[in-house]
């Protein structure tokens, strides 16, 4: 980002935090054990879309008990205007057939719901025994597309939010916490 030349400027941007680890790791813990209740000793594939769930991912992985196997994809939508084109682009796929899965993608934040809509889609049409989606946060307010999650660990307002994993042009990924970022 060009305006940050200094930590000075990183700082600046942080404009206050909106979960604190501590909150993090028990909703984590919560979660955990809800899909260890859900899937009761089967096996799961754990997907993550990058890159804003790499921390979320490492964390939900260690949360679980039940035998798990872990994916990762890369995917970019293209939309004509504000309305979905439903292209989702892959840029970097699953490496296995997913047809004898029980899949639960961890996913960092659904806001318009466009890119979730489009991914689950397209992995249902691949036949998974089952297919859940668990989201670190969800800004319901600002919905495009008709998307639920099957569960949100927390539910914020329309604000942009970075840190444990979401970006910034890149930056404040890094941050441990969730932090809203000043805009101006
Ligand atoms: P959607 O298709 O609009 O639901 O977009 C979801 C993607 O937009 C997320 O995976 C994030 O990469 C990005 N995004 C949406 N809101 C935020 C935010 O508040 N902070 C950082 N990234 C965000
Ligand atoms: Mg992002």
């Amino acid at each position: 980002m060009k305006d940050i030349k200094s930590v000075a400027d990183f700082e600046s941007k942080i404009k206050r935090v909106v979960i604190t680890e501590e909150e993090i790791r028990e909703a984590i813990k919560k979660a955990g054990k809800e899909i260890d209740k859900m899937y009761d000793g089967r096996p799961i594939l754990l997907v993550s879309i990058l890159k804003g769930a790499f921390v979320f991912m490492a964390d939900m992985a260690r949360a679980v008990s039940v035998p798990c196997e872990i994916g990762f994809m890369c995917a970019k939508s293209y939309y004509e205007g504000t309305v979905s084109s439903g292209i989702v682009k892959i840029t970097m796929d699953l490496d296995k057939d997913i047809s004898n899965y029980h899949v639960v993608i961890v996913e960092d934040i659904i806001d318009t719901g466009r890119t979730l809509n489009d991914i689950v889609k397209m992995l249902k049409a691949r036949n998974p025994i089952s297919l859940h989606v668990y989201t670190l946060l969800d800004k319901p307010d600002r919905r495009i597309v008709d998307f639920k999650p099957d569960y949100a660990l927390f539910t914020i307002p329309d604000f942009f939010v970075i840190g444990y994993g979401l970006d910034c042009a890149e930056f404040y990924r890094n941050l441990p916490y969730i932090a809203e970022y000043e805009e101006k």
